[in-house]
């Protein structure tokens, strides 16, 4: 079995993408998270684009181990010694160097000849060799080159030092036979290329950026550059997650390995995603919500039977939870009767009966119908109550210099329960009281805030998940006061929980 380095590019092309800048903490964060994940080089930044990039480099290159440690430079010296001074402390050092190679590029962006451009690569790769334990050199705009010239800077590069040659697709153009064509040209075309590593680097700009990389890897590549969650310039870089999992799913097919803890990916993902502030789309492969969730009535009962029918891979071996049988109006009753029992609701096959009508309406009438909703309807089927707790008051004082206090008054029954609380903010301090009020201690995992109509008198709709007793309960609340909608969604979740302890078990 081959194994290909992993070179991930997150902290440096994905960083240069549009609203994923990170501060110096969160890039040496996430790079303790790579070398978690089991990359061979993290490329962590261009030192001399900005004291920020020169910082972020050297406090990773310090301190996170394992890892090669690389830095981008144009071919200057100024930027290969600002490259070096960032990354000296790391335990092993790598120059990722570039200069254009295309016709485009050398004539109207550079304004240089491509003897001039051969000439400039050589000396940055000859003044680095010495530097830097490894030195990677890069064409850049390379698959829109002309070959006979790649194959002779290549050459030529090598000569001077270079111990990675990187064919990056920079304007995500190529398609994956021609990426192909040029890795198996180049590996039969330059006479030294076994004295160097052939390194795949592929935009997506027509959403071809894995399939470049795999035939890339099946034509001569034994690195290949990406990044997670496939941000980079413009449409981004290959997602790494999709590599890693391509490689290991069709392992039958391509006979290729990585050092990647594929068990890490979901977290680390997630982990950028927070990082960044930019959601996961819910189709994104591997990470996205949908990924492993099923709701059509069709794929629920084959996977109920076998999950192989409509799951190539599992959720867990990419470090995800069981898959998700989603309810919602395409699913039937196989998925209802299973959600049924997995919630511990004691319910007769008459009654799920019943159940499963009142679900196929709500269905019809919601995108997707949650545990909460199917606990309600089990509650109406066995003739339980549903709502235990209201609303009947609250009053918040705050300010900058005042200890956020609420005081909240809940009707319980028949019965007012009222509390006040302090805490960080407004709302924690409302929920410290609810808390108080009801006698659940709910923690609070998530909290959304949605302007459902516009201008300034919009009605704000919040949505909390909050966690109860290890498990986790949706609430919505919404008003034009965004502190009582922020209470109704968090008493929402209190009594879906309230409604769970009820009629679990009947
Ligand atoms: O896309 C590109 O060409 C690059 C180079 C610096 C390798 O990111
Ligand atoms: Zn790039």
């Amino acid at each position: 079995m081959r194994k290909i380095q992993i070179f991930d590019t997150t902290l440096r092309d994905g960083e240069q993408a549009p609203g994923a800048a990170m501060t110096i903490e969160q890039k040496y964060e996430f790079a303790l998270q790579l070398a978690r994940l089991g990359v061979d080089i993290i490329e962590a930044g261009f030192p001399v684009s900005s004291p920020h990039q020169f910082e972020a480099s050297k406090r990773i290159a310090e301190n996170v181990k394992g890892p090669v440690i690389a830095g981008l430079a144009r071919s200057v010296e100024k930027d290969i010694d600002a490259v070096y001074e960032s990354i000296k402390g790391a335990e092993t050092t790598r120059l990722h160097t570039f200069i254009a190679t295309s016709p485009i590029h050398m004539e109207y962006k550079l304004k240089m000849t491509p003897d001039q451009v051969v000439e400039n690569a050589v000396k940055a790769v000859s003044y680095a060799r010495n530097k830097f334990a490894q030195v990677e050199f890069s064409p850049e705009d390379g698959t829109r080159s002309e070959l006979d010239f790649l194959y002779r800077i290549i050459e030529a590069v090598i000569d001077a030092g270079a111990t990675v040659i990187n064919v990056p697709d920079t304007v995500g153009y190529t398609m994956p036979d021609e990426i192909g064509h040029i890795f198996s040209s180049i590996m039969n075309n330059v006479p030294n290329i076994d004295k160097a590593i052939l390194s795949t680097h592929n935009h997506n700009d027509l959403g071809m950026a894995v399939a470049n990389t795999l035939a890339a890897i099946n034509n001569g590549a034994g690195q290949a550059e990406v990044s997670l969650n496939g941000i980079g310039e413009r449409a981004g870089n290959a997602a790494l997650e999709e590599l890693v999992m391509a490689l290991n799913v069709r392992k039958d097919l391509h006979e290729i390995d990585t050092n990647i803890d594929a068990k890490q990916l979901f977290y680390t993902s997630k982990m950028l995603s927070t990082i960044i502030a930019s959601p996961i789309p819910r189709n994104k492969p591997i990470t996205g919500a949908n990924a492993f969730a099923h709701e059509s009535g069709i794929h629920q009962h084959g996977m109920l039977s076998n999950r192989e029918t409509y799951e190539i891979m599992t959720p867990e071996s990419v470090g995800r939870e069981a898959s998700e049988i989603v309810l919602g109006r395409h699913s039937g009753l196989h998925g209802f009767t299973k959600r049924i029992k997995e919630l511990g609701l004691a319910l007769s096959d008459e009654q799920i009966g019943t159940a499963f009508k009142v679900f196929l309406s709500l269905a019809d009438r919601k995108k997707e119908v949650f545990d909460e909703d199917i606990l309600q309807i089990a509650g109406s089927v066995l003739g339980k109550k549903s709502h235990f707790y209201d609303l009947d008051y609250f009053n918040v004082t705050s300010g900058n210099a005042a200890i956020p206090t609420a005081t909240v008054r809940i009707k319980v029954k028949d019965e007012a329960s009222e509390e006040a609380a302090t805490g960080d903010g407004p709302i924690s301090a409302i929920y410290q009281a609810i808390d108080k009020a009801t006698g659940i201690t709910g923690k609070l995992e998530e909290y959304h805030v949605n302007a459902v109509t516009s201008g300034k008198q919009a009605i704000g709709e919040v949505s909390v998940v909050v966690l109860i007793d290890g498990k986790q309960y949706n609430g919505k609340g919404s008003s034009t006061d965004i502190l009582k909608a922020s209470a109704r969604a968090y008493i929402g979740a209190l009594n879906r929980f309230k409604l769970s302890v009820e009629n679990a078990g009947g």
